[in-house]
């Protein structure tokens, strides 16, 4: 007997995407920063960037060489950290307004790029920017700044992506603030520039460009044939890219498909049709609790934090649509439930279906620990006394209920978190 899980009928749901980011796309991009800028007529940009990489890497010199050679004036804006903070984005807008910027041009990941973002949409705003973020005031587009990035890390997604994430140090709020403003007008991606990432940061991205396919592909919705398949061959290929890029750190073809993926994680493509009610799809469970983890400590990487929650978050919501664990073990992983009659099992159908489900997760998991991330919150700093103040923030981000896949209380909350200590 086969699978009672078997997927019924196909969910298109209504959708609107659109990718108004121009992407260049190769090896040396980098120097096409100036030209890039000038031929959409900005003349001068505040340059983000984060504690340092791009200046020893000399990434920060060739896109200034480049801003020169083209005839656009700059402000150096440095220092953003990982896991960004609100303050240091009230200081950047401080500075924009300053030099009259008009562009913000980030050089980095999503911390440079969040950062950028919030000091675009900040600048025109006469109040504190943390407004927007907190929905107590809406972002306006006019007079809103353009943002542009060199990326050198593939993770956030940030590149094409219509959010933006920073942490308020003083109440330990993470906030993300999503608006198609938000998308950069061109993003240079030259991947030799991700040849100096640390092996953990290569992890921690390619952890989070999983996470982005998966919360959208664990949504409510049932399958979506063309999105679905898009969803599990972008997990295959960083299946095979993945160990490539950690063996060989400048295997090009390695790190061009993990960058490339990473924005086709993050731009909404992986989730066309998925999305309930024209939204972006997917509850973003796994986000939403690994915030708190990168708010209350900013020394853990946001990849990192959901190498560990995302699968705890699995097996504890998985019974709620095996439909969905099936499709993605047997897309993905090649695991499919036993045919207990035809293989003579003594088990039952459901019993399969738990075993694969499990298997599938079991090996997602191996998966991120193999690239080098944690399995347990013990190795991020994370005990159980940490618990009560991570669902403090957390309730004061989603409520008392958040989640699609399976609506999570602050108690379950709590047991996913316990599950992973
Ligand atoms: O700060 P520097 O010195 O530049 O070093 C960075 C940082 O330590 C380093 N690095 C980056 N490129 C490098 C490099 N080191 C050597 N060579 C290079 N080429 O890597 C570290 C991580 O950089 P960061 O920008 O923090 O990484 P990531 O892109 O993962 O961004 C993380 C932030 O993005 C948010 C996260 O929550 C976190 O705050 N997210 C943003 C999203 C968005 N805007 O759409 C979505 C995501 O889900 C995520 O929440
Ligand atoms: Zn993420």
């Amino acid at each position: 007997m086969k699978s009672p899980y078997v997927p019924r009928g196909t969910h298109m749901n209504d959708f609107s995407f659109s990718m108004p980011t121009q992407v260049v796309f190769g090896r040396g991009v980098t120097a096409r920063t100036g030209a890039e800028l000038a031929s959409r007529g900005y003349a001068h940009a505040l340059v983000v960037y984060g504690q340092g990489s791009v200046v020893r890497t000399g990434t920060l010199g060739r896109v200034l060489a480049s801003l020169d050679a083209a005839g656009v004036a700059h402000t150096e804006f440095g220092g953003a950290r990982p896991n960004p903070s609100l303050a240091h984005a009230r200081d950047g807008i401080a500075l924009a307004r300053e030099a009259a910027a008009d562009v913000v041009l980030a050089v980095g990941g999503g911390s440079a790029i969040d950062t950028a973002k919030g000091i675009a949409l900040g600048v025109p705003y006469e109040g504190d920017v943390w407004d927007l973020y907190t929905h107590a005031a809406a972002p306006v587009a006019d007079g809103k700044l353009p943002v542009a990035c060199v990326l050198t890390i593939p993770a956030a997604g940030s590149e094409a992506s219509a959010s933006s994430v920073l942490t308020d140090d003083e109440t330990l709020l993470k906030k993300g603030l999503s608006t198609e403003l938000n998308r950069p007008v061109v993003a240079l991606m030259d991947p030799e520039l991700t040849f100096t990432l640390p092996a953990y940061q290569t992890a921690a991205g390619v952890t989070d460009i999983c996470a982005h396919i998966l919360e959208r592909f664990f949504s409510t919705s049932g399958p979506v044939p063309v999105t679905d398949e898009l969803d599990c061959g972008l997990i295959r290929s960083l299946l095979d890219m993945a160990p490539r890029a950690i063996e060989d750190p400048e295997d090009y073809d390695a790190r061009a498909n993990i960058m490339w993926a990473g924005t086709l994680a993050h731009n909404d493509l992986a989730g066309c049709g998925r999305g309930v009610n024209g939204g972006r799809a997917g509850g973003w469970e796994s986000h939403g609790m690994e915030h708190e983890l990168s708010a209350h400590d900013p020394s853990i990487a946001h990849g990192a934090g959901l190498a560990v929650i995302m699968p705890a978050w699995m097996r504890y919501v998985w019974r709620s649509n095996p439909e969905r664990f099936l499709t993605l073990g047997a897309r993905a992983f090649d695991i499919e439930p036993v045919d207990v009659v035809e293989d003579c099992i003594d088990a039952t159908p459901e019993e399969a279906v738990e075993d694969a489900v499990l298997a599938a997760i079991d090996e997602l998991q191996a998966f991120f620990c193999s690239l080098g991330m944690p399995r347990t919150l013990g190795e991020l700093g994370v005990t159980a006394d940490d618990i009560p103040a991570l669902l403090e923030t957390l309730e004061l981000n989603k409520g008392a209920e958040f989640g699609q896949l399976q609506r999570l209380t602050m108690d379950d909350a709590r047991k996913i978190y316990e599950s992973a200590l």
